[in-house]
């Protein structure tokens, strides 16, 4: 039996998330400093504090540090100010080395890598002790999940739990509290079985019956979800339901079926066109444009410093391009932002090692007086993002396997004289954007250097034409529309 506070109303909807809307850390004053989290599923959520059937809901994420562990004790049990856009948050204040044991080492370290197929394999996955010890904390921290959004959670609430931090709290939750409507939505791929299987049996079958837990399972590509499906099939003898088409519709399992939806998250257009011509965003231009130089072409890539964007093979096409088309030197430079991401992971540091190892190569061999051919910023700075975005002449987008990929859909929508894409096929977003992009295999490094040659001689009236389209195929299910679809579907 879970008792509801008579102080706190219980909520008919909660969203359930690692990283919530808000992160606070401690300013050189002392004070504590409120941050927004990054990432695309910040980008999407967020939107429901604007939205006001979202007034209502309560957002159940991890404190992430210190700083977000005060402010939640200091709050007590929900925390809403103008820091939470007057949302109502419930920080979780998971002992740190569980936190750092679920998040670290098995969610980043090992589902992560699972669904992005990330592994180097004759070296690593090893599944030993101590992955046994983080994934007893992991189910730890999911159980605390499960545990708050009992507590928050109206009578026949909707429960929208979020990618595979969170796996296991579907099922976790139904066990507590059968009258909800539970959804989980992942913002990856999903691994195709004979990845998949290459998690322990027991774990493998935990991580599929708790997604199957809920009521719906979504994911931002169709791609995804007929690789779930399959896993379901493959690895818990669990039938799938098809539509008319054959597409795999549902997951009947132990006598309950999970429908399957997708709902491909776009670019928050109205926001990004009012943010992209603030003034900080002009100085921002003014700024580039002086770094580019005068009569030069930009080449823009904007991402998190993350294996999986596949950074430094897009860097290694660029040095192919120089070489190969010697009439873009001194005439084009590759802005590259890399922020940074997941620094307590080794290979994440070593990886940002590497972007700026070969980044500075290609400034030493192919720099000259007046020109550096690759400008990498590494400090995060939105602003400087959407002033990239708009001058861009093309953007890359390049990752090994990516979810959907939101970079890609935010540039044509604020570009200011058409941007011609280059696009893995490996996004989701290419299964929206492909026909007007041009595509690429995110391995194949001459070819990215081909499709970067084709992009900057691309016709500038073809250029705007496309982007023009790409921006309307990007903005056509905002994420306020992403959410309530979901919502209504539950
Ligand atoms: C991806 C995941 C999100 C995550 C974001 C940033 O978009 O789908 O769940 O929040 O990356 O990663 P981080 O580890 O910093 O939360």
């Amino acid at each position: 039996e879970h008792v509801h506070p008579a102080s706190i109303a219980a909520a008919p909807i909660v969203v359930a998330s690692n990283r919530g809307p808000v992160s606070y850390r401690r300013g050189e004053d002392g004070t504590l400093v409120a941050g927004r989290g990054g990432g695309g599923l910040v980008s999407g959520l967020s939107s429901i504090q604007r939205d006001a059937e979202g007034g209502a809901a309560v957002w159940v994420c991890a404190a992430l540090g210190e700083g977000d562990r005060e402010a939640a004790r200091a709050a007590g049990r929900r925390l809403a100010t103008a820091d939470t856009g007057g949302h109502h948050v419930r920080m979780l204040d998971i002992p740190p080395d569980t936190f750092a044991a679920a998040y670290n080492g098995i969610a980043n370290s090992v589902l992560w890598f699972v669904h992005h197929m990330l592994y180097q394999t004759p070296l690593e996955p090893t599944f030993d002790r101590e992955f046994r010890a983080r994934w007893a904390a992991y189910e730890e921290y999911n159980a605390a999940f499960a545990d708050a959004v009992a507590e928050e959670a109206a009578q026949g609430a909707a429960v929208l739990v979020q990618d595979y931090h969170l796996a296991l709290v579907p099922g976790l939750l139904r066990a507590r509290r059968p009258d909800l409507r539970i959804g989980h939505f992942s913002h990856t791929p999903w691994a195709p079985p004979d990845y998949f299987r290459m998690l322990p049996d027991d774990v493998a079958g935990q991580l599929l019956r708790g997604v199957l837990g809920g009521d719906r399972a979504g994911f931002l590509t169709r791609r995804w979800a007929e690789a779930f499906a399959a896993c379901c099939a493959d690895v818990l003898g669990a039938e799938v339901v098809r539509d008319g088409e054959g597409r795999a519709d549902g997951v009947r399992f132990e006598g309950r079926t999970t429908r399957l939806g997708v709902h491909g998250l776009g670019a928050d257009g109205d926001f990004l066109r009012e943010r992209a011509h603030r003034a900080d965003v002009e100085e921002r231009m003014a700024a580039l444009r002086s770094q580019i130089g005068p009569g030069r072409r930009a080449i823009v890539r904007v991402d998190r410093t993350e294996l999986s964007k596949n950074i430094v093979r897009g860097l290694y096409a660029y040095r192919r391009l120089l070489e190969e088309h010697p009439q873009w030197r001194e005439r084009v430079v590759h802005v590259a932002f890399a922020y940074p991401s997941r620094q307590d992971l080794a290979v994440y540091r070593d990886y940002t090692a590497e972007v700026e190892r070969v980044a500075r190569g290609i400034n030493a061999e192919f720099g000259t007086e007046g020109w550096e051919p690759v400008a990498l910023h590494v400090k995060d700075d939105f602003a400087r993002s959407l002033a990239a975005y708009r001058l861009a002449d093309v953007a890359l987008v390049n990752p090994i396997r990516d979810g959907m990929n939101l970079v890609a859909k935010e540039v044509p929508v604020v570009s200011d004289h058409g941007c011609a894409l280059v696009l893995s096929r490996e996004a989701g977003a290419a299964a929206e954007l492909g026909d007007e992009a041009i595509t690429v295999n995110p391995y194949d490094v001459e070819a990215t250097a081909r499709a970067l040659h084709l992009a900057l001689l691309m016709d500038p009236g073809e250029r705007a034409e496309r982007t023009k389209r790409l921006a309307a195929a990007a903005t056509a299910l905002p994420p306020a529309r992403w959410f309530t679809d979901q919502l209504r579907a539950l």
